[in-house]
């Protein structure tokens, strides 16, 4: 099997919220954009909530949704009722060498642990919410590149930033 790394990709308040109401709590084109330009051609593994917020399967890559219902259907994706499943399930796509987590909470939560990378978009403000990125050990994590930046309209600032897990630790 080819190598293929896990990622995390996600956007943060400053308090962890990452969702309100099973929706994203702010507008943030760049974020999209960036959102697409990584995932594109790639497989995308999501929560069956998440699949709902968004809506429908995302052109140009392998949708996978993970839900416990045994009869859920997500036209134009792969429906899994496990995260292991889910992870099998991308090596049917040859192409690509980088699996990527889009969410939400949940599934950030149980898949945290095994990533080899996370691409964190920092809002540099508070949002109310209901879904929270999962606390991390930020000693396991080398931050290898961050890209700072504001939006015009409204001044917000928002980072763009790469951790990648610390592979020199070995078994602690
Ligand atoms: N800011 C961001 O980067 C970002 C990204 C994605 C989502 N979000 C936000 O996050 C929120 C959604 O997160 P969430 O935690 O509520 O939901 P979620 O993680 O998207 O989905 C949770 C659902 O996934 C299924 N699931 C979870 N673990 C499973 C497992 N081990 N095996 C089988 N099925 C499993 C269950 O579906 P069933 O109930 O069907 O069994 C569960 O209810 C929304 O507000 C969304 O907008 C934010």
């Amino acid at each position: 099997m080819i190598p293929r790394r896990l990622s995390i990709l996600a956007a943060m308040a400053r308090n962890r919220v990452i969702g309100k109401d099973n929706a994203l709590p702010w507008r943030l084109s760049p974020d999209l954009k960036r959102f697409k330009a990584l995932t594109m051609g790639h497989p995308i593994i999501m929560g069956r909530k998440t699949f709902e917020s968004i809506g429908r399967a995302l052109p140009g890559r392998t949708s996978i949704v993970v839900t416990h219902q045994s009869g859920y259907e997500a036209e134009g994706a792969a429906v899994v009722h496990s995260i292991a499943t889910a992870l099998r399930e991308c090596y049917k796509n040859t192409d690509s060498t980088e699996t990527f987590i889009i969410g939400g909470a949940e599934i950030f939560q149980q898949t945290q642990p095994v990533c080899d990378r996370m691409y964190i978009t920092e809002i540099q403000a508070d949002y109310e919410g209901d879904a929270l990125f999962p606390e991390f050990d930020h000693a396991e994590w080398i931050e290898t590149s961050r890209e700072k930046h504001r939006m015009e309209e409204d001044g917000l600032e928002y980072h763009f930033v790469v951790f990648d897990r610390r592979t020199d630790l070995g078994s602690r």
